[in-house]
């Protein structure tokens, strides 16, 4: 389905796909197979589009290169996702089955091993020199997973610990890819970092609003579960807050401390956390996040890729995919 943002990078976006469908081929029909079962199930392709407008909206001509970083991203982004959902013990993704659920966990694990080495190969290949941007996002995503992990059904996580934890492992990637994309484009260090904060304020808003949907979102509109994250005991902001409300703060962290909670338990925790305020709380947090980040743009020049950032910005929050 077309996103707001896709009218200005269309036909990229289509080269795009076909450029990471064909560097997922292997020597192995299974392997490209299942590499191809991810990326054919679509996504918002949020990661690569916002390369592809920093790179035009920085006055790039040549959409050959922020293509080729873009499905680097994608598929680098996809494969944590791959891991992400056998960690995470998720069922569905992308409305389907989740791969290690389709194939075999072991095989979904080199899988997901086999398209972060393409989607840095692509990256390595188009702009070797700003490869850093993507290790150091990497480096981040990994090391903010590690530390939710040692949080997990600890009620004493703070909001604090979740911006940081979110900051590394979600933002960051949005930073480097935008980054990438403006670095390639040729352009100078203010707005670089401009657009980084841009990129850092929507990543972190996008999981804020990513963490209130596992508890009151669609799963026929996110294509995942939800109350995977009660389920996990994931530290996200919806239960932080709700742990806070004065009357029901008290049983919704009873069962967030729980180690293994029942299908009734996580239940019964996600309709507690609706009657308190945390939604809509996380909601105002995001939309604050995203309009701080619109600022940033101040420091481009008006093109329809800078209007189609504004877009990205506001779907972001609104969003129920
Ligand atoms: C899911 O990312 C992982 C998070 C950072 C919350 P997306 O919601 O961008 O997943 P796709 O790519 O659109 O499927
Ligand atoms: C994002 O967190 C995962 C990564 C940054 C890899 P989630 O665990 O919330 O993502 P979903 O909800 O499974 O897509
Ligand atoms: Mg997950
Ligand atoms: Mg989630």
């Amino acid at each position: 389905m077309a996103e707001p943002w896709h009218s200005c990078i269309t036909q990229e976006l289509e080269q795009l796909e076909a450029l990471m469908d064909r560097s997922l081929d292997s020597e192995n029909p299974e392997l490209s197979e299942m590499c191809r079962y991810v990326i054919g199930a679509g996504g918002k392709r949020l990661r690569p589009s916002m390369c592809l407008l920093a790179y035009f909206a920085c006055g790039g001509k040549d959409a050959s290169i922020p293509i080729s970083i873009g499905a680097g991203f994608e598929i680098i982004h996809s494969a944590t996702l791959v891991h992400d959902d056998i960690n995470d013990q998720g069922e569905v993704r992308r409305g389907r089955k989740a791969l290690h659920r389709q194939y075999a966990t072991s095989k979904a694990i080199i899988a997901g091993d086999f398209m972060f080495a393409m989607g840095f190969k692509l990256l390595a290949d188009a702009a070797p020199h700003i490869v850093n941007y993507i290790v150091d996002a990497s480096a981040a995503m990994g090391a903010g997973e590690f530390v939710q992990k040692d949080f997990e059904h600890r009620s004493s996580v703070t909001e604090g610990d979740y911006l940081r934890i979110i900051d590394h492992k979600t933002a960051k990637l949005f930073e480097a890819s935008i980054k990438s994309g403006a670095a390639v484009a040729g352009a100078d260090v203010e707005v670089l970092e401009s657009l980084g904060q841009f990129g850092q304020a929507i990543g972190s808003a996008f999981q804020i609003v990513d963490d209130a949907l596992d508890v009151t979102g669609d799963p026929h509109q996110t294509g995942k579960a939800i109350g995977t994250d009660l389920i996990e005991g994931k530290p996200t902001l919806p239960v932080i807050y709700a742990m806070q409300d004065p009357k029901l703060g008290d049983e919704i962290r009873a069962i967030f401390e729980t180690e293994q909670p029942t299908e009734d338990d996580v239940v019964k925790a996600l309709g507690l956390i609706q009657r308190t305020d945390a939604i809509q709380r996380c909601l105002s947090l995001a939309d604050g996040m995203a309009h701080d980040a619109v600022a940033c743009l101040d420091i481009l020049p008006d093109s329809v890729y800078k209007s189609a950032f504004v877009d990205v910005a506001d779907y972001v929050i609104r969003r129920t995919r």
